[in-house]
């Protein structure tokens, strides 16, 4: 029997409505619009209101993903949230994702991969497909970061924002669709990027509350410079798994984390700008929801054609990286 390919039949996106700005920042702790646009290219991000969470989120990105893809809940076989912010440590943020959107026939995992997640969940989702595990697989990247930062540390705070996008995958004879999937890691370096509180290591007390635990700590500069190298390597890899050449890309959707860590890897795959999409500027680094988003923008503004070939590449907390090649089958 043939193995099945796995093709994004539907995308789509949810982003809050409140907009924190840079300008809005500037009254809250020691930084410039100014510092803020050139060190990262964001001008302003979104933030959950206080009834909104990583799992309503995910579950208004899914319904759209499903509508686009003519999929009905009751039909997916799989819900896979990427996510470091779910709403609760148990039950799973798949699991209340499922319940909102009625998918009685799915299974229901998370996947924690930072920032490289959504690439970790559509290599799954590629490799229960071929398995033939399943045919109909929802997969979700959401993130509440606003929750995890330390509105006081400057050099934190402006740069992360909320929001979630999903895609459905399918079983199709119509492939390659989802054409290679590189993922890659290195947990010697996981100090640069961390959140210690709230885990069996360290669960909540007044103590760890007090010292700041529950919050996200970064070594930026460190990450900057092991994420370039990586997230292009992983790039040129998942180019050559797929029989490509960097010369047949039409588009890269990079994670969004920073805009000069964007220009530098497509500098380094030889991508002008016109190949690239960003729009970090409006949303800042929304972690495993950036691809799914950014994707979901570019098919709405025309950026994406059936036959198009899109990388995704990625680099977060772990540390996690990672790329896959998807050719494009889906009418805009
Ligand atoms: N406003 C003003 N000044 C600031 C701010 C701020 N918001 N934040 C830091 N500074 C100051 C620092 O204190 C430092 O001052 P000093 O020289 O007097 O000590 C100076 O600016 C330079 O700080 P650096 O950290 O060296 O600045 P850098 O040019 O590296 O930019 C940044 C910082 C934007 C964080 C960058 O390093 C970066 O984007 N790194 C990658 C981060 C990333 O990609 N993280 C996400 C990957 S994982 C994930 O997505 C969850």
């Amino acid at each position: 029997m043939q193995t099945p390919d796995a093709v994004i039949t539907g995308w789509g996106h949810y982003v809050p409505e409140r907009v924190l700005t840079n300008a809005d920042l500037e009254r809250m702790v020691g930084t410039t619009n100014e510092w803020i646009v050139e060190r990262s290219g964001i001008r302003e991000r979104r933030i959950v209101a206080d009834d909104e969470s990583t799992c309503s989120m995910a579950a208004a990105a899914g319904r759209a993903a499903l509508a686009r893809a003519r999929v009905s809940a009751t039909d997916l076989d799989v819900i896979v949230i990427a996510t470091t912010t779910p709403d609760y440590l148990l039950p799973t943020a798949a699991a209340v994702v499922q319940h909102e959107l009625g998918a009685t026939n799915a299974g229901i995992f998370d996947l924690g991969a930072a920032c490289a997640g959504f690439i970790y969940g559509l290599a799954v989702a590629r490799g229960l497909i071929a398995a033939a595990s399943a045919r109909r697989i929802l997969v979700v990247g959401a993130e509440t970061i606003s929750r995890y930062v330390d509105w006081t540390d400057r050099s934190t705070c402006v740069l992360f924002g909320d929001g979630a996008g999903a895609v459905v995958v399918e079983a199709s004879a119509e492939g390659p669709g989802i054409a290679s999937a590189v993922l890659r890691g290195d947990g010697g370096k996981s100090e640069l990027l961390t959140v210690k509180g709230g885990g069996s290591k360290h669960p909540p007390t007044l103590e760890s509350v007090r010292d700041k635990l529950h919050h996200i700590r970064m070594q930026g500069s460190e990450v900057f410079k092991v994420a370039v190298p990586s997230m292009a390597a992983a790039a040129e890899e998942a180019i050559a798994q797929a029989g490509l050449r960097l010369r047949d890309i039409d588009l890269l959707v990079p994670h969004q984390a920073n805009l000069r860590i964007i220009e530098a890897v497509a500098k380094r795959l030889r991508l002008d700008a016109s190949r690239v999409f960003t729009n970090i500027e409006h949303y800042g680094n929304t972690s495993a929801a950036s691809i799914p988003i950014a994707l979901s923008e570019a098919i709405a503004q025309g950026r994406v054609h059936r036959g198009d070939r899109l990388v995704f590449a990625a680099f977060g907390g772990g540390m996690t990286w990672g790329a896959a090649v998807v050719n494009w089958t889906a009418a805009p």
